[in-house]
């Protein structure tokens, strides 16, 4: 059996990682082999090859090189390329993650060459087009032959959107499974001694969403805010590309660390110890409710509601008194105290490559 595999924005390699290293495990044992294609839809190298130097990901098999660009040109140029590497080879499945434009692209084309497709991450829902996630998310799921879902309740969406109970498989989080096997090897980042010595304690902070970066003034009115209503805590500000586009030139704010993209032992240090984590990210809302630090996303909606149900995380949407109410909650470690959803138990991968394997034996 082999399997396709992809990857092209930082979010899928953390999916990825785990997936992999079973693989490598098993396949002296099993007909099993894979081959890894990076669109290169991120390519700095904060963005995309640290992650693979740190979770062992071995180099791509292919780098479509597809680079920056709108979300129609990302889209075609991955289908192109894409389409142009899978001619005349053989591949049992397509394995995608995630809800990125290289995990829509990579989909539509595999289906329309007769590829199966497995969908990790399958069924979150936001029920908010205006992210393109959100569409990226239902067009994977349209194509997908198979669903594997971190939690029942993306199981359920799947089968109200008609998909039959045989292709939907419940097994869990890879990206938690990333976590569990590299909670050891987390780092502290050097600028955090300073930090430490001079205030009470740190909040992370990322955003990277078009609705919160994309408008220059709203960008910039919300960090102040999170700046003044910090107080005595330090917020660490890892920039992603697009948001550091729209801050240059822009004064500096107090409170506010700014640092370049982490590595991600070193973002994971950082939230593990953090205060509170501020985010509009969907990964980091799950890794706070594993770890039990309290999260508020920057967001009015969610695509994993049990984050919100059971976990540690709250949706702030733009209410800015809750922002700032929610910050001294923090402050005074009066934060909700979350559960871990079922599953997410760093075995995820395991369960997936199993059903992969008994499928290919029958
Ligand atoms: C993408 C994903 C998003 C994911 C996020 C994590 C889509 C639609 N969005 O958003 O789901 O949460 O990645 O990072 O797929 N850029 C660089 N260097 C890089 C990568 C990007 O400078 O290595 C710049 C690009 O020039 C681009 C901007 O960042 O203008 C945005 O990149 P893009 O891939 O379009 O989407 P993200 O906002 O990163």
């Amino acid at each position: 059996m082999h399997l396709v595999i992809i990857a092209g924005a930082r979010p899928n390699f953390m999916k990825i990682a785990p997936i992999i290293r079973l693989i490598e495990e098993k396949k002296s044992e099993h007909d099993l082999s894979y081959s890894l294609v990076h669109t290169g839809q991120h390519y700095d190298k904060q963005m995309s090859e640290i992650f693979f130097t740190e979770l062992g990901i071995p180099k791509p098999d292919v780098n479509l090189g597809v680079g920056s660009g709108s979300p129609a040109y990302q889209t075609g140029k991955i289908m192109i390329e894409f389409e142009k590497y899978i001619v005349g080879k053989k591949i049992d499945w397509l394995i995608v993650v995630g809800d990125v434009t290289s995990t829509f692209a990579c989909s539509v084309v595999a289906k329309k060459a007769n590829i199966k497709v497995a969908h990790i991450e399958a069924g979150l829902r936001s029920r908010d087009l205006q992210m393109p996630e959100e569409i990226n998310r239902m067009l994977t799921d349209a194509v997908s032959d198979k669903f594997f879902t971190t939690t029942e309740d993306a199981s359920r969406i799947l089968m109200s959107e008609g998909k039959s109970q045989d292709q939907i498989h419940f097994v869990g989080n890879v990206m938690i499974d990333c976590l569990v096997n590299n909670l050891p090897k987390l780092r502290k980042p050097s600028f955090l001694e300073d930090i430490v010595e001079k205030y009470d304690s740190y909040f992370l902070l990322t955003l990277h969403r078009p609705s919160n970066v994309d408008e220059v003034e709203n960008l910039i009115a919300l960090i102040a805010n999170i700046s003044n209503f910090a107080g005595s805590s330090k917020v660490i500000f890892p920039v992603h590309p697009r948001t550091r586009k729209q801050l240059e030139g822009h004064k500096k704010f107090k409170n506010i660390h700014l640092v370049e993209p982490l590595p991600y032992f070193e973002f994971m240090y950082l939230v593990k110890n953090s205060k509170l984590v501020l985010t509009d990210s969907g990964g980091i809302q799950e890794e706070t409710t594993f770890l039990g630090i309290p999260c508020a996303t920057l967001r009015k909606n969610t695509e994993r509601p049990e984050t919100i149900k059971m976990g540690t995380n709250i949706l702030i949407g733009d209410d800015m008194l809750l922002l700032q109410k929610s910050i001294s909650t923090a402050q005074n470690d009066a934060w909700k105290k979350g559960k871990i959803p079922e599953y997410w138990d760093g075995k995820a991968s395991q369960r997936i490559i199993n059903i992969l394997l008994d499928e290919g034996n029958s």
